[in-house]
């Protein structure tokens, strides 16, 4: 995880040239194919539809493994061709594809909500060691909140993709946070609108006093789902000391080993599980 919270520190010098080589390995990486991304975003969808089936698969392993799924849900869109222009007018840049190619990393983006804040930097693990998909760049504002108040975790990623038929890659903006997250960056999202970016002082102190209550929620969720976990683990171990002393065997006890496995084993158990794979 050390290499990522190095990641996560503020953008350095040159880190845009970075970017470009990374994302761009000569004749692979086509950000905006035949010059006309409007005319053929295929490209970004077909990305966008890898990098969901990848981690549907994910989901679907975890699931198996512990009985419900790390992932509230995961949302995809194209940036409209207007937002593009609006972005790039925000950044004092010309409107040309050219610019955008060099500036706007999040035409496709993907949003994955979760319940609980640990199981983001388990999933950011396991895209790291992904075969397929590259890490551009992470920008961690749940260790670091915006000063609004703002927190996720971005990921910028280059994608295997399609068009014409020819194998190319481009950028996919990754967002990954929490329910509590998500329920905060959609009121300031409104009021962002609302106001044209200019919201009021006052209440731009009640959202950063409710990003505070969010934050709060996401640990006291956390702390109940480890209470539950060590509660879980103390009746697995009741029951396999009674199993072998020949003890009668409680109801609670006799629950079958999916149930309590149910509730979702240890990070440690997880990440150990992890090492494993190939
Ligand atoms: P944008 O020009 O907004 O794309 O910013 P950026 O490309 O410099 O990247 P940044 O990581 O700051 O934000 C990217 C995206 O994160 C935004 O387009 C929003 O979807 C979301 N985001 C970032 N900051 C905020 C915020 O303060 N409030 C909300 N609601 N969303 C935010
Ligand atoms: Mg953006």
């Amino acid at each position: 995880m050390n290499r990522m919270t190095e990641l996560s520190s503020a953008p350095q010098e040159g880190e845009r040239e970075a970017l470009k080589q990374a994302a761009c390995r000569s004749g692979e990486e086509l950000l905006f194919p035949s010059g006309g991304w409007v005319r053929s975003p295929e490209a970004y969808h077909n990305a966008l539809r890898l990098l969901r089936t990848e981690i549907e698969l994910i989901r679907k392993e975890w699931k198996s493994a512990e009985g419900f799924s790390p992932i509230e849900h995961i949302k995809t869109r194209i940036k409209e061709p207007s937002s593009i222009l609006d972005k790039l007018s925000r950044l004092g840049l010309e409107a040309r594809l050219d610019e955008t190619a060099e500036h706007i990393h999040d035409i496709a983006g993907m949003r994955i909500v979760f319940p609980f804040v640990t199981d983001i930097y388990l999933l950011l693990e396991r895209i790291g060691r992904h075969s397929e998909l590259r890490i551009l760049q992470i920008k961690d504002y749940i260790m670091n909140p915006k000063p609004n108040g703002y927190r996720s975790l971005h990921v910028l990623l280059s994608v295997p993709s399609e068009l014409d038929g020819r194998p190319c890659r481009v950028r996919v903006e990754l967002q990954m946070r929490t329910l509590a997250m998500d329920f905060w960056a959609s009121l300031d999202h409104i009021l962002l609108y609302k106001y044209d970016r200019k919201v009021p002082e006052h209440l731009q102190a009640e959202l950063a006093s409710a990003a505070g209550a969010a934050g709060e929620l996401d640990r006291k969720m956390l702390s109940l789902r480890s209470e539950v976990l060590s509660l879980s683990e103390e009746e697995d171990k009741q029951l396999a000391e009674r199993t072998k002393s020949g003890s009668p065997v409680s109801e609670t006890a006799e629950r079958p080993a999916s149930v309590h496995h149910s509730i979702v084993r240890s990070e440690s158990e997880r990440r150990t599980d992890y090492r494993h794979e190939p």
